[in-house]
């Protein structure tokens, strides 16, 4: 199998004033390529802070992260961001959709801030509102959208440019369990239809189960690492 992210012995601490505070400590663990993962865990052991490293948003204190098998530490800011533009895609809690545009043209977000042409991805856009199951929606605004869908919109802008690997913090931690059980089902799909990678962070033991294992943290170290059943 294909690794999509190796993680060795990664310690990342933050400075509060003169403290320094440790908040992963020695994760070690590898990703093939198109497992779906959930990173389980109390508040505040340090699961965000880990997704962000996984991003390449942040940089480990000690160990490295391969992703797509290039090491993050030999990569500059700029390839780093390329990467992240093109490979990866970002799902959060709360959307992070530009109120303005409709459903469209959050969509085609990276592409207008890319300076490309809408119009080459006029296909592709088709695809993904079908499967987000948006078609009759997309002329409509986010205030017009439901908390679900407008998760949906922020889930197709990150396909746009059909990444290898989703990574997702806490992406129905604002939403009510049904529509937050469609996200899951719509992540499923994405991971089945594309071989896409997709790595999240959750709190419902039944979001979990939609996955293919689950990573629980405790005070920054893996507690666990099992398939889910
Ligand atoms: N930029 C930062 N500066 C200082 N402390 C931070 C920073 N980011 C996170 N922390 C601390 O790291 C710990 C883990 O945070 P986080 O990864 O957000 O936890 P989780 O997502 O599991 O709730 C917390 O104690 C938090 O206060
Ligand atoms: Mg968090």
């Amino acid at each position: 199998m294909e690794k999509a992210i190796e993680v060795n012995n990664l310690y990342k601490s933050f400075k509060l004033g003169k403290e320094s505070v440790e908040v992963l400590k020695n994760i070690n663990f590898t990703i093939y390529k198109g497992e779906f993962l959930s990173i389980m865990g109390p508040s505040g052991c340090g699961k965000s802070t880990l997704l962000y490293l996984l991003g390449g948003l942040d940089n480990p204190t000690e160990g490295s992260i391969i992703v797509n098998g290039r090491d993050y530490g030999n990569m500059k800011e700029k390839e780093k961001s390329r990467m992240r533009r093109t490979e990866l895609g970002f799902v959060f809690q709360f959307y992070n959709l530009v109120p303005n545009l409709n459903v469209e043209d959050n969509i085609l977000l990276p592409i207008l801030l890319d300076g490309k042409k809408p119009k080459a991805y006029a296909k592709k856009l088709d695809e993904i509102l079908d499967i987000i199951g948006m078609t009759e929606r997309r002329k409509h605004t986010p205030r017009e959208l439901s908390g679900g869908q407008q998760q949906r919109v922020a889930i197709a802008r990150a396909l746009l440019f059909e990444p290898e690997l989703i990574l997702a913090d806490e992406p129905i931690g604002n939403l009510d369990s049904k529509s937050g059980m469609e996200i899951m089902k719509l992540f499923k799909t994405i991971n089945k239809k594309y071989g896409t990678t997709i790595v999240q962070v959750t709190h419902s033991n039944e979001a979990a189960s939609y996955g293919s294992r689950i990573l629980n943290l405790r005070d920054g170290e893996v507690e666990k690492d099992e398939l889910s059943a």
